[in-house]
């Protein structure tokens, strides 16, 4: 038992995104050994059919699997959204942990708060999001917002410059125009920009994102299976790219608050 506990945990994105959900994770455990994989070579995930995703994330969590790992974050909504269900169902011997738009604090952020969720289009469209709506639309109004596009500039590295200012400036305008409470940020690659989106939104409004929260089941389902390390220094951890030159960007998010 104790050589699984010290496998590493495998974290998956469509791209650089998911290290927004890995930096929370090392805060929280940070003596577990990590292993990062980002598809760049195929982003973006969030404009593809449910089809392609599904074939996609099935065939690396197979990889990542068989390199020996105690758990899989599929630190992508996009991917989660398309194949949670099916990986559940293959890989049923370690935690499988996916992410959702963090819908739950932001409708608890006031009273019948106006919430927005960005996200990617195949996010907003599926029927886990759909379920996830009819969940807490009593709780507040809810807008979903697609944002086809923004990814891309995360995925560049650029989290500041004028092209993703404007892409942002000409989503969220007309929406803050009519009033929001809080935002959701329901694709990981937006905490990187979340600066900007800070900047463009004011201080009134909230915004949220959902990677603490997984970090936090990881180490709950971790913690229920036994499986925390027991390890006290430092654990290591690994970079994939399936766009190897993508690997000093992934450094540079991690160093990133
Ligand atoms: N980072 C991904 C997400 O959380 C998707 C970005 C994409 O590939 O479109 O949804």
């Amino acid at each position: 038992m104790s050589a699984r506990r010290d496998l590493p945990v495998a974290f998956f994105d469509s791209g650089v995104g998911g290290l927004s959900v890995l930096r929370e994770a090392v805060k929280r455990m940070p003596h577990e050994n990590c292993l990062y994989f980002g598809d760049s070579a195929n982003a973006p995930y969030g404009t593809k059919s449910e089809e392609e995703i599904r074939s996609l994330t099935l065939g690396h969590a197979r990889r990542l699997y068989d390199m020996g790992i105690k758990a899989l974050v599929v630190a992508c909504n996009t991917a989660t959204s398309a194949a949670i269900r099916p990986l559940r169902e293959i890989y049923t011997d370690i935690p499988v942990i996916g992410i959702e738009p963090a819908l739950k604090p932001a409708v608890r952020s006031g009273e019948h708060p106006r919430v927005l969720v960005m996200a990617t289009p195949l996010t907003v469209q599926g029927s886990k999001f759909h379920r996830l709506l009819d969940q807490y639309r009593d709780w507040g109004e809810i807008t979903a917002l697609p944002c086809p596009g923004l990814m891309e500039y995360v995925e560049k590295g650029e989290l500041n410059g004028p092209g993703v200012r404007s892409c942002l400036e000409k989503l969220l305008k007309p929406c803050l125009e009519r009033g929001v409470d809080a935002i959701v940020l329901g694709c990981t690659h937006y905490p990187f920009v979340r600066p900007l989106i800070r900047e463009i939104a004011g201080e009134n409004v909230q915004i949220l994102d959902g990677g603490e929260g997984t970090a936090r089941e990881l180490q709950r389902r971790l913690a229920e299976m036994d499986l925390l390390t027991d390890r006290k220094e430092k654990g290591e951890i690994v970079y994939m790219e399936s766009l190897p030159e993508r690997i000093p960007l992934c450094r540079e998010l991690m160093k990133m608050n």
